[in-house]
């Protein structure tokens, strides 16, 4: 199996924000009573005929309404869907072990398990308020209901210093999570940790808003091949072109393995 069936998706993912000072449900009051004050504004406007109040109060609304379908569209359906495009193309066999730093409700994690149906899927997460109703027992009960539990081990831990082994994965991804670090030094950590625990060969890819270009740097000078950086279009904008995701790619150097003949 290469794909992930996105039609049978049966967890809830809930929404990717910062709600650590404000919660979501006020975030979404806040922009809600702005948009509806703009509209109405733009209403008394065209009725007392002031045409370029108009103008600017009616752009700000479509501004605004656009920003938050923009939003929802990204942490709702696009991110899903670019997502399983990436596992795609990663062509994985099946039997490989997989890591995913912040992991948070599963979104990335439950649907590489699904291409996993003999390997192992693994996340790590603080479960901070970076996503609504963030925490280990809503992922569990995701894994549960996209049927791929069994295969989904979770850990609660920081990313900048993992519990596993050196060279203990095929694969490490992060979608959304490293930006959350917030000094450079714990995010240099997070990457440094992602190399040590991938095996030769394995492979890291990285979605992230911001700090892409230094985690794509740090990557290469710790010796990583097959860099690359791209962005992932239209539909993991966060609100708008002007806040797209970037995927950073990498593969740890294959170790090399000399045969010597002996002579007989
Ligand atoms: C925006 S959420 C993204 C979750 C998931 N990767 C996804 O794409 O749906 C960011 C996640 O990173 C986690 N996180 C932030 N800092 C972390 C750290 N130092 N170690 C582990 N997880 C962390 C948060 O708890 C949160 O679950």
């Amino acid at each position: 199996m290469s794909n992930v069936d996105l039609r049978r998706r049966r967890g809830d993912y809930g929404f990717d924000g910062d709600f650590r000072l404000i919660p979501a449900v006020w975030q979404a009051t806040i922009l809600g009573t702005i948009c509806a004050a703009m509209a109405a504004f733009t209403v008394l406007n065209i009725t007392a005929g002031r045409a370029v109040a108009t103008v600017i109060t009616g752009l700000i609304t479509v501004w605004l309404l656009l920003t938050a379908v923009s939003y929802v569209y990204t942490t709702r359906v696009g991110k899903f869907k670019v997502w399983a495009r990436v596992l795609a193309e990663l062509g994985l066999r099946g039997d490989e072990d997989l890591l995913d730093l912040g992991c948070g409700r599963g979104a990335v994690l439950l649907a590489a398990a699904e291409l996993l149906p003999t390997g192992r899927a693994v996340g790590i997460d603080l479960w901070r308020a970076d996503q609504t109703g963030n925490s280990p027992e809503v992922t569990r009960r995701n894994a549960e209901m996209e049927g791929v539990a069994e295969r989904v081990t979770l850990h609660s831990g920081d990313m900048t210093s993992l519990p596993f082994e050196d060279q203990s994965f095929d694969v490490v991804v992060s979608s959304l999570a490293i930006h959350n670090i917030p000094e450079a030094a714990g995010r240099e950590a997070a990457i440094d940790e992602a190399a040590r625990v991938l095996r030769p060969g394995g492979r890291i890819l990285i979605a992230d808003l911001r700090f892409t270009r230094k985690h794509l740097a740090r990557l290469r000078s710790l010796g990583l091949t097959q860099t690359g950086r791209r962005n992932l279009g239209w539909r993991v904008w966060w609100g708008g072109p002007w806040f797209p995701t970037h995927l950073v790619t990498a593969r740890s150097k294959q170790t090399v393995t000399v045969h010597h003949e002996t002579a007989s």
